[in-house]
């Protein structure tokens, strides 16, 4: 296809309808089920639990004391349970849960069947070691099905999983083991990385050297590195297997019992723990996931997200194989070995629906169709994004070199919080404007108001917020109920707010514009300014930082940092290095700065708030905002001027 082709198809504005013989065979292919929602809502929720397996029913579908909700109060289930157990009676016994493909091209696939026995073996282990109901469990492994298997099986014993993802830091996961005092940490001897190691077991022994509460290591082996065993503590996980015992009853758990812990960045430098429970989380992820994707019975879905965030745990693990789906995992990069190593795996296991981030859509644009164009991909039909705003042009491009123009695209909008996608098309249904998330899925209240929580009028803008609460909501911050509090529903009683901006246009369609707090979105992933600048603030040369994100084009948004040196330290030939290392090393590489610049001061206002907003003005050469609040304003225009040099 042609560059004036698609510039044509940018220039139209265009809505692009259901195609009719997608329509004809959608999940949903009726309008009525928003209207069924929006004029019964707990009906509407009631009646989605039906499709999960329950021990015992629940008595009321919501309790709410606002902002704390019970979902499906009094009713019993088991997560593991409605992952595995309840597809075992039937023919998908057989069916190929987990398509595991290696970084190197080795395969492995998990049956239901075998994903049972691995998950129940594993249960087992967690229970030799002492790991009871309530226990915290951390794992920190690559992308291996090791990492579902472990999180199921934590599931299946009602220890609740904290995954941290496996390219942060031996720091980060310190401060988050010690937070959530885990009695076991399992990890694997390194994970692949284009062809090269990265050493997880020796992250995990400097993270334990601050980690008291760790009981045992269990040890997953995945590229055959040497690693330290220190004695009593650490376990390898094929002998521990070995031995384990096939059965593991699942644990009767409340729908309100804790299901998982996921950390993620807020406006402090303390990374919250967002705590997930059971009953809400399963009925909200697997609803969403059938309805958004399309999901049939035959279709091989890939979602390219890590396990170690949310996107993974809900649309990789729980989502999917709540509904029996035959989910593919890959290890590696996208580039690695080769740059078709995306369409070679969709080509390979004939993937039907692909979920993705536009920064990965807008990496494949920049190395242009070559690459999709020398695969067979006619077997995909519904295409995915999730982490960011994706922009037109990249819309248009992943529609039209990836689903070459047959697939709908389901641009969904949600939160680590959300634990499940809020906004997004029913792909049977909805018409599609690139670049909008659509609309609300059914059952959800989201809304944009102004500064004192009224809604605003179609076509104009403000915060995005949730009126009602959503089976998938997070229950509290791990430990910090007043951090709950404050930090979602402070600003106005009753009304959870997102941090996003966002505006709805004349149709009620939602259009994401990216955060308006203190937190980063690079690559789809959250990064809090004052995580990274207490990060810098720590090292020796260092006197104050302050972190903004900076347009980018690829990425979406990348960290820059303004630092002033402390009282003698002169700059010096390698320190900027040293820095953005320095960054990578206390928090992970994901974090690192692009950009860092040196400044003798910091705009700040009088009462002593770093003005970031005049930063961003700076870093992207902006004519500069409103100066007015500033202390000293003569530091803006001596930053201007260095910067600019
Ligand atoms: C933030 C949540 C949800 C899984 C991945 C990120 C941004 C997410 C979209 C989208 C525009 C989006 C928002 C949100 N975001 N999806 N489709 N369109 N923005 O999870 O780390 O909890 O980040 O990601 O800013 O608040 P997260």
């Amino acid at each position: 296809m042609g560059e004036e082709r698609l510039e044509g198809l940018l220039e139209e504005n265009r809505v692009f309808k259901p195609g009719a013989e997608f329509q004809a065979q959608a999940a949903v292919q009726e309008g009525k089920v928003y209207e069924e929602a929006e004029s019964d809502r707990l009906g509407f929720w009631g009646k989605a639990a039906e499709r999960l397996s329950w021990f015992r029913p629940w008595e009321k579908v919501l309790e709410w004391e606002p902002p704390f909700a019970q979902w499906y109060v009094g009713g019993k289930l088991n997560a593991s349970y409605n992952c595995i157990d309840r597809h075992l009676a039937g023919w998908r016994r057989n069916k190929a849960a987990i398509i595991f493909e290696g970084e190197h091209g080795d395969s492995r696939v998990l049956t239901y069947q075998n994903l049972y026995r691995e998950v129940n073996k594993f249960a087992n282990v967690l229970k030799s070691l002492g790991v009871e109901k309530g226990d915290r469990v951390t794992i920190y492994l690559p992308m291996i099905p090791e990492a579902a298997i472990a999180m199921l099986a934590c599931a299946r014993i009602g220890a609740p999983h904290s995954v941290v993802f496996g390219g942060f830091s031996a720091e980060a996961l310190r401060d988050r083991i010690n937070d959530a005092q885990a009695k076991v940490l399992i990890t694997s001897d390194g994970s692949f990385r284009r062809g090269s190691v990265v050493p997880l077991k020796e992250n995990a022994d400097t993270a334990l050297a601050g980690a008291g509460s760790v009981e045992h290591v269990i040890v997953v082996q995945r590229t055959g590195s040497e690693v330290h065993m220190q004695e009593g503590r650490d376990l390898w996980y094929h002998e521990q297997m070995q031995k384990a015992a096939v059965e593991c009853p699942p644990e009767e758990m409340d729908a309100e019992d804790m299901l998982f812990i996921l950390y993620t960045s807020g406006t402090t430098g303390k990374p919250k723990g967002v705590v997930h429970t059971t009953g809400g989380y399963m009925v909200g992820v697997s609803t969403t996931h059938e309805w958004i994707f399309d999901l049939k019975e035959e279709d091989v879905y890939w979602c390219t997200a890590d396990v170690g965030w949310i996107t993974g745990h809900s649309y990789i693990v729980y989502g999917p194989l709540a509904n029996g789906a035959t989910v593919v995992m890959y290890e590696g990069t996208p580039d690695y070995p080769a740059k078709d190593r995306f369409w070679e795996i969709v080509e390979k296991y004939r993937v039907t629906i692909l979920y993705t981030a536009p920064t990965a859509i807008r990496t494949f644009m920049k190395w242009g169709p070559s690459y999709p164009e020398s695969r067979d991909l006619s077997s995909l039909r519904v295409l995915g994004t999730v982490g960011e705003p994706i922009n037109p042009e990249a819309w248009i491009w992943y529609h039209t070199y990836i689903g070459r123009e047959r697939c709908p695209i389901v641009d969904t909008w949600w939160q680590t919080e959300t634990g499940m996608i809020m906004m997004a098309p029913l792909p049977g249904l909805t018409d599609l404007k690139p670049g909008s998330c659509t609309v609300p899925f059914p059952g959800v209240k989201v809304e944009v108001v102004d500064h004192d929580g009224q809604p605003v009028p179609k076509g104009s803008g403000g915060y995005l917020v949730v009126r009602e609460p959503w089976p998938a909501m997070l229950r509290t911050v791990y430990g910090d109920n007043d951090r709950y509090v404050q930090t979602y529903w402070g600003n106005w009683p009753g009304i959870y707010f997102t941090g996003d901006g966002a505006k709805w246009d004349q149709d009620g369609y939602f259009w994401v514009l990216g955060r308006v707090d203190d937190v980063i979105n690079v690559s789809g992933h959250r990064i809090g300014t004052a995580e990274v600048e207490s990060a810098l603030v720590d090292h020796p040369a260092v006197a104050e930082a302050a972190c903004i994100g900076k347009n980018h084009e690829v990425k979406g948004q990348a960290v820059a940092a303004f630092v002033t040196l402390k009282e003698g330290v002169e700059t010096r030939n390698g320190l900027v290095d040293e820095l953005k290392a320095h960054v990578a090393k206390k928090i992970g590489a994901l974090a690192r700065p692009d950009d860092i610049f040196f400044t003798a001061e910091l705009p700040k206002t009088r009462s002593g708030k770093i003005m970031r907003r005049l930063l961003r003005d700076i870093a992207e050469g902006r004519a500069l905002g409103d100066t007015t609040t500033l202390a000293d304003a003569s530091v803006v225009q001596t930053l201007k001027e260095q910067y600019q040099e």
